[in-house]
């Protein structure tokens, strides 16, 4: 069951073939950071036009890669939301035309979900587990008991874990996208050396709030002269980003220990971080908690993951027609009863 896969839903056009779900044959990336770099940020215009651009030789390098031709793929995905609604647009549209022209189902993806299945892909499923999604648009906590079978245990309730590593890099002019740069420069510096707080939502212990953390980065930097702030970049980094890696730590064991669970799967661009990973990684040998981390090129966005889970809906008798429409706020929804 080869499925070519599409996503276009941030600023980053992919298109990737998996064969069962899990055989990825091909999964190439075509990045719009460049494009977007001078303007601090994505600019959903922009980002339609360069995924019309990219798209239609994707799909040629992604068959090329997998030595396919596109008689053989037997059904086409696509990410259909939650993301920018234009850029969404573009890749719908042409998944829905290579359905329509060689008759063969369009199953539409929730990338959001396709972030936890990256998980999955190449590595042992536990199932249930507790899923982490951290990126620049998303910071959620869900029990998964199966494929199409979520709990959401807490969101953020403001800014998500990537905004927040974006929008304090903006502010100390670090360049875009700011998580990976802050990873980088945070090595070099002190993760104690300021203080920053790590919000706590009243009533809901699962759900998060970054807003609070970049008002403090804020007012930390409004104190300082310029000169002053360069030299303590670093520091700055290393200690807004074990903030962020604090509260994700703590707020995912809680989650598996409210669930009674031992495996936590870690997603977004965010999974990226190496603090991160770091922390998370001894927080589970301590609790002895089976910690993943999606595989090379799955944690940021993607297209193989979006053909893994195209694959569980299909198995599941679950596709879709010509009517779907894409959706920005697409929640993380059940499929199967
Ligand atoms: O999952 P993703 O590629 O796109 C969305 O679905 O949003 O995540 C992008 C986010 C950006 O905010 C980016 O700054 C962040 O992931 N990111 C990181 C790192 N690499 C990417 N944040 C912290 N540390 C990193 N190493
Ligand atoms: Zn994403």
């Amino acid at each position: 069951m080869k499925i070519l896969a599409i996503e276009t839903s941030c600023d980053e056009s992919s298109v990737a073939i998996v064969d069962s779900g899990f055989h990825i044959l091909s999964n190439v990336i075509s990045s719009q950071i460049d494009l977007h770099r001078r303007f601090g940020g994505v600019v959903p215009e922009l980002a339609s036009r360069a995924h019309q651009e990219a798209l239609l030789p994707l799909i040629e390098q992604a068959l090329e890669e997998a030595q396919c031709v596109i008689e053989d793929i037997d059904a086409f995905a696509v990410t259909y939301g939650p993301g920018l609604s234009g850029a969404l647009m573009v890749g719908l549209s042409c998944a829905k035309s290579l359905s329509l022209f060689f008759e063969k189902p369009l199953i539409g993806v929730n990338h959001v979900e396709a972030h936890i299945y990256a998980n999955f892909m190449g590595q042992k499923a536990i199932l249930p587990c507790v899923a982490m999604i951290v990126s620049g648009g998303h910071t959620l906590l869900a029990k998964v008991s199966g494929w199409g079978k979520y709990e959401i245990l807490g969101q953020t309730r403001d800014d998500a874990a990537g905004e927040a590593f974006d929008k304090v890099a903006n502010m100390l002019k670090l360049g875009y996208p700011g998580g990976p740069i802050v990873d980088r420069l945070a090595k070099q510096g002190d993760r104690k050396k300021i203080f920053f707080p790590r919000a706590k939502v009243k009533g809901s212990p699962l759900c998060f709030s970054f807003s609070g953390l970049k008002t403090a980065v804020l007012y930390h930097l409004r104190e300082k002269k310029e000169e002053e702030i360069k030299a303590a970049i670093p520091d700055i980094c290393a200690s807004f980003q074990e903030a962020v890696v604090d509260v994700l730590c703590s707020k995912s064991f809680k989650a598996l220990e409210d669930c009674g669970l031992g495996h936590l799967a870690v997603g977004g661009g965010v999974s990226m971080n190496s603090r991160l990973r770091e922390a998370m990684m001894d927080l589970g040998e301590e609790k002895k908690v089976q910690v993943t981390f999606p595989g090379k090129n799955l944690s940021a966005d993607n297209a193989a993951m979006i053909g893994g889970l195209a694959y569980e809906k299909w198995s599941a008798g679950i596709v879709d027609d010509l009517e779907l429409e894409v959706d920005p706020c697409l929640p993380i929804s059940n499929w199967v009863k």
